[in-house]
């Protein structure tokens, strides 16, 4: 009888390489490994593809969904201006649903029962898996071999490897967990889950070290939006794609967006976390300056709320889901008319907006000015006033008639 196929979520790495020979021996199957090409910094994928098959993985397969995770989910995010926590633009939490997407297609392609990840016990990305998986087919069975397995140190997994002719890395163990894509770089692990401890400089690929080795003289850059995404960078226009990884190299070269902070994780425990985001963080302010000038106040305010929740729920795994999606369409509409140019200042590790215009701007200038054209009706704001604050005269004088002046 033919072996159950379980299609594995394949990086290459340590953990995902021994997955597939711990699968063909404990769950008797066959394994099909799927490698997702997501921006991560450059491996060579066909090097990782033919390794999966060295190992004893049945076929293996690499997709570059870069084009799709841009337009199809980045550009949700920015839309969004989705930071967890006010801080985190959710990278990983954000290429999770992208690699679901197609883990699941590939499962339906060969008939697969099982589908396989290398995360851990610990962590959200498990639960963005297996979520996500549940959501797209809820009969595929999940197998998280790290989670089972009782190779506790990295040691005895390269042990365990050795023994079975499984390649393994030849270099010093790097210490840290890496994670990245298009949007950005997550490092966990190491001396860094001492929250004290500042971060070791070699830790970062992406950003310079805003005082040491930043540019001198401050930079412009200008950013062009049509109904919400980026459209044009200094006046040139180019896809949301180009414009994300040349603000990567543009805002690392000046220092800009780091971030070191410490993380609720949805399984409970907190986490020092460390972050390279500069595309992203450039992304996000410019696009929040834009629609402080466009989205009418109660909009604004009201999709602040929004904005935070969706940024729970994708950080949560629930990026494939129905309060998901109806956020979405609230943003979409918000975006008609976020249309303009924003002009940003990069120096010495900050990113500052200095301009914005747009021809749907809501400023005013004859109403905002102070000056001789002055078009406000100050006359108006006297009967505003005071009824605006006609609740908390009732209340001040109920006070002082109980003998409680000015006390709550
Ligand atoms: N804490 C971040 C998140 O949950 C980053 C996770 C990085 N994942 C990793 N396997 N290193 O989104």
């Amino acid at each position: 009888m033919a072996k159950d196929i379980c299609v594995l979520a394949y990086s290459g790495g340590l953990d995902t390489s021994v997955a597939i020979q711990w699968l063909m021996e404990h769950k008797n199957v066959d394994v099909v490994a799927l490698a997702i090409d997501v921006g991560q910094e450059r491996q060579d994928l066909e090097l990782v593809r033919a390794k999966a098959l060295t190992i004893g993985a049945v076929e293996s397969v690499v997709k570059d969904v870069r084009e799709e995770f841009v337009e199809e989910f980045l550009a949700k995010a920015l839309k969004a201006n989705a930071l967890y926590e006010n801080k985190y633009p959710l990278v990983s939490a954000m290429s999770r649903p992208i690699i679901v997407k197609h883990l699941v297609q590939e499962a339906h392609r060969v008939g697969a029962r099982y589908i396989a990840h290398g995360c851990t016990g610990k962590g959200n990305d498990q639960v963005r898996f297996e979520v996500g998986i549940a959501a797209l087919d809820p009969d595929i069975e999940v197998i998280a071999p790290v989670r089972e397995w009782d190779l506790k140190t990295r040691e005895q997994e390269m042990e365990y490897a050795t023994a079975r002719g499984i390649p393994v890395p030849t270099t010093k163990a790097n210490p840290y967990s890496i994670d990245d894509n298009l949007w950005g770089r997550a490092i966990e692990c190491g001396i860094l889950e001492d929250p004290w401890v500042e971060p070791p400089a070699d830790i970062y690929t992406m950003t310079n070290d805003a005082h040491f080795a930043a540019c001198d003289v401050p930079e412009y850059v200008e950013l062009s939006f049509e109904q919400g995404l980026p459209i044009a960078l200094n006046g040139e226009t180019k896809s949301f794609h180009d414009i994300i990884t040349e603000l990567n190299t543009f805002a690392g070269r000046h220092g800009f967006g780091r971030i070191d902070m410490i993380e609720n994780r949805l399984v409970g425990l907190k986490s020092r976390e460390i972050y390279e985001v500069p595309g992203a963080l450039t992304l996000i302010s410019a696009h929040k300056a834009l629609e402080d000038l466009c989205l009418e106040r109660a909009v604004l305010h009201y999709k602040l709320g929004i904005e935070q929740t969706w940024a729970d729920l994708v950080y949560n795994g629930l990026w494939f889901s129905p309060l998901k999606e109806a956020l979405d369409g609230f943003v979409e509409t918000t975006q008609k008319l976020v249309t303009g140019d924003v002009r940003l200042r990069f120096f010495k590790g900050s990113c500052v907006v200095v301009g914005r215009r747009s021809p749907y701007s809501l400023y005013d200038y004859d109403l905002a000015t102070y000056d001789a054209t002055d078009t406000f009706d100050h006359t108006a704001a006297k009967g505003f006033v005071q009824l605006w604050g006609l609740p908390t005269k009732v209340w001040a004088r109920q006070r002082r008639k109980v003998g409680k002046d000015g006390e709550v």
